[in-house]
């Protein structure tokens, strides 16, 4: 059984998504660690309520940045992570984290990247963005997660058409359905070793039962 962990830093709607497929035994794994930036984000009160490991990560707990990328680190080894999900974290993850956990780290991304994504891209601006580019479709994208922001190796992309009444609100909302059943989906593909990496690029094998 695979063990997870979580990094949110907003109201954790994927992270809720994730843990009810893991509670229902549809994804084989356990969330061992819920790690957070913002103490008072609802990712983290929805895991203290469910009585999940949390773990706060930030510049007042930790001010010199070397210790706390390392007691990050240690904080993930000693929880026996296998696969790090970013659930609408804020903050870059440092480079000893991403090496350390190379082909093991999974983000979601509310648009179609590699457009759309990048410093600044985040949240409803993302959104935003998309809409006043008069682009005519978005979606999501998990990726793998190296140095740069939404930049790694892509998995998973799922497309919405943009309809021409659509706000940034009413895209966010179809988008953020999509990502509740895609980033479960790749989960579980995950925990059953079911990404297959060729050429450097991650594939998904699928099952079909008969
Ligand atoms: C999602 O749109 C995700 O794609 C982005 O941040 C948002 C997080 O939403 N990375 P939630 O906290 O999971 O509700």
């Amino acid at each position: 059984m695979k063990k997870i962990a979580i990094f949110a830093s907003g109201g954790g709607s994927n992270f809720k998504a994730i843990y009810e497929k893991i509670i229902s035994g549809y994804i084989p794994a356990e969330i061992s660690i819920v790690v957070s930036d913002n103490p008072n984000c609802g990712a983290i009160k929805f895991a203290k309520k469910n009585t999940l490991s949390t773990f706060i990560i930030n510049k007042t707990q930790y001010p010199n940045l070397n210790t706390r990328n390392m007691i990050l680190k240690q904080n993930l080894i000693k929880a026996e992570v296998d696969l790090i999900c970013l659930a609408g974290y804020m903050k870059m993850i440092p480079i000893n984290i991403v090496l350390h956990f190379e082909n093991k780290i999974l983000n979601i991304h509310p648009a179609l990247l590699p457009d759309f994504g990048g410093k600044g891209f985040y949240g409803m601006k993302v959104h935003e963005a998309v809409i006043q580019s008069n682009a005519t479709e978005s979606g999501a994208t998990i990726h793998f997660v190296d140095d740069k922001y939404d930049h790694g190796p892509i998995v998973a992309q799922e497309k919405v058409i943009i309809e021409l009444d659509d706000t940034a609100n009413s895209l966010a909302e179809r988008v953020l359905s999509i990502e509740h059943r895609i980033y479960p989906e790749l989960v579980k593909a995950f925990c059953e070793n079911r990404i297959i990496w060729e050429n450097n690029q991650p594939k998904i094998e699928v099952v079909i039962d008969n």
